[in-house]
């Protein structure tokens, strides 16, 4: 699939590339080539006495005056074709289905919700929703506890998109889909759910770890807890609500996130961690800079903080991606962290470095980090071991040793116990 996209560009790529390369030669010889005919036929007729030679310059200075508009209008025209081709890459982005808004029409539940004598942790959400976290932390308790109940979850049979088809209300009916798509609605073919009757518990302020073998639904958890996608079947709470009933909005606004796939957008170093607090002072952002161990990264070049990142953050290694996103989460200070295999490009020492920052970033937080390393979550409050979409077991690092086989099998692979 990629293959044929990748291919059809790079066809696409040097079809224009050669356009270019004949477009400006061939305008050269036409202007070059009017020039000689009205020349050669005008000195004809100046010799034979038709024409005085005065006129003949006259008009070749017309001449020059024209072609350099034509010159600039062929280009225009160029521009205007590559211009029309981005446009329709924008449109076709703006015409994937957007997540389903629920918060623009709050289900009665949610109105229910709301008007209910609520839990602190109910009341916490609501404020949010007029304001940035920071403020609100200081008078409600800021961590949150989340429940997941027998969750069960399908990709939709193409959620390449990111989930917007797949996501879909309580009362069944589907987002806006593309015409082009199968109706989400549908049950996919293939058999079994990427996540099984998942059920665990994450106490408020604790700090729990997701292992298992890759592909056993981890990343797709995280997903859930931040409302990518709506399980198939089960419920989320977060802080007794049902994520359902929580606008993503809010929601998220409690949520900071580190990818797997740490993203960097294009511009300077503070472009990118300002994206997470955009009031934040130059000295806030070199203290967390620090904390990751990114410093350097500012200090060795003059620009510092101004650094330009390049398209994409081409100009940064995996790890330094991955601390990047660190800092941008520790900088947003939400009271929940959802972390994927946030320490797997860096090397043991900031490892370590890391471990000791989230060390500090974990107290008064809830914490949910999806981990490769067993050594990095052994002191974790519980760790959840999932495989195949079913958690197969849920405890503490020593509990686990005793009672997880595949846990003990990790363990051991790892080094963390003799086998
Ligand atoms: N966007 C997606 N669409 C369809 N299937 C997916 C998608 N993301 C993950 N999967 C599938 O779901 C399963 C679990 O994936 P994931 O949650 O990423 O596992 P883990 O993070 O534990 O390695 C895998 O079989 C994977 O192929
Ligand atoms: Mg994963």
């Amino acid at each position: 699939m990629i293959d044929v996209e990748a291919s059809r560009a790079y066809r696409a790529g040097i079809a224009m590339a050669r356009l270019q390369a004949a477009v400006q030669p061939i305008m050269s010889i036409c202007i070059q080539g009017a020039f000689i005919v009205v020349l050669a036929v005008g000195g004809i007729r100046v010799a034979a006495g038709e024409l005085r030679l005065g006129d003949l310059i006259a008009f070749i200075l017309y001449l020059f005056l024209l072609v350099m508009p034509i010159g600039s209008a062929m280009s225009a025209f160029v521009q205007i074709q590559s211009g029309l081709a981005a446009l329709d890459r924008i449109q076709e982005i703006a015409r994937l289905a957007p997540e389903r808004t629920d918060e623009d029409r709050p289900s009665p539940a949610t109105r229910e919700a709301s008007n209910r004598e609520a839990a602190p942790g109910t009341a916490a959400l609501r404020d949010t929703s007029t304001g940035p976290s920071r403020a609100t932390r200081a008078i409600v308790p800021p961590a949150g506890s989340i429940e997941l109940r027998d969750v069960t979850f399908r990709y939709a049979p193409d959620a390449e998109d990111g989930g917007a088809t797949a996501a879909r209300s309580p009362d069944g009916t589907a987002a806006p889909v593309p015409q082009d798509r199968p109706d989400p609605a549908e049950p996919p073919g293939d058999g079994r759910p990427v996540l099984d009757g998942v059920s665990f518990t994450v106490p408020a302020g604790s700090r729990t770890a997701l292992v298992g073998p890759s592909g056993a639904g981890k990343s797709t958890v995280l997903a859930l807890l931040e409302r990518f996608y709506e399980p198939t079947d089960g419920s989320i709470t977060y802080d007794g609500t049902a994520l359902s009933e929580i606008p993503r909005s809010e929601l998220r606004s409690r949520i900071g996130l580190v990818e797997q796939e740490a993203p960097v957008l294009s511009g300077t170093l503070a472009d990118n961690l300002r994206l997470a607090a955009p009031d934040a002072t130059d000295v806030q952002l070199r203290r967390v800079l620090s904390a990751v161990g990114l410093d350097a990264l500012g200090d060795r070049t003059a620009d510092g903080l101004d650094l330009d990142l390049g398209e994409d953050g081409i100009r940064l290694s995996g790890g330094q991606r991955q601390r990047l996103a660190w800092a941008r989460v520790i900088l947003a200070d939400r009271p929940v962290l959802l972390m994927d295999e946030p320490t797997s490009a860096v090397d043991s020492r900031t490892e370590q470095l890391l471990q000791q920052t989230l060390g500090e970033a974990s107290r008064d937080r809830t914490v949910v980090v999806v981990a490769h390393r067993l050594s990095t979550v052994a002191d974790f409050d519980q760790i959840v071991v999932l495989d195949q979409g079913r958690v197969t077991a849920v405890g503490t690092h020593e509990e686990l040793l005793e009672e997880s086989d595949l846990y003990r099998d990790m363990a051991s692979r790892q080094r963390l116990v003799s086998a």
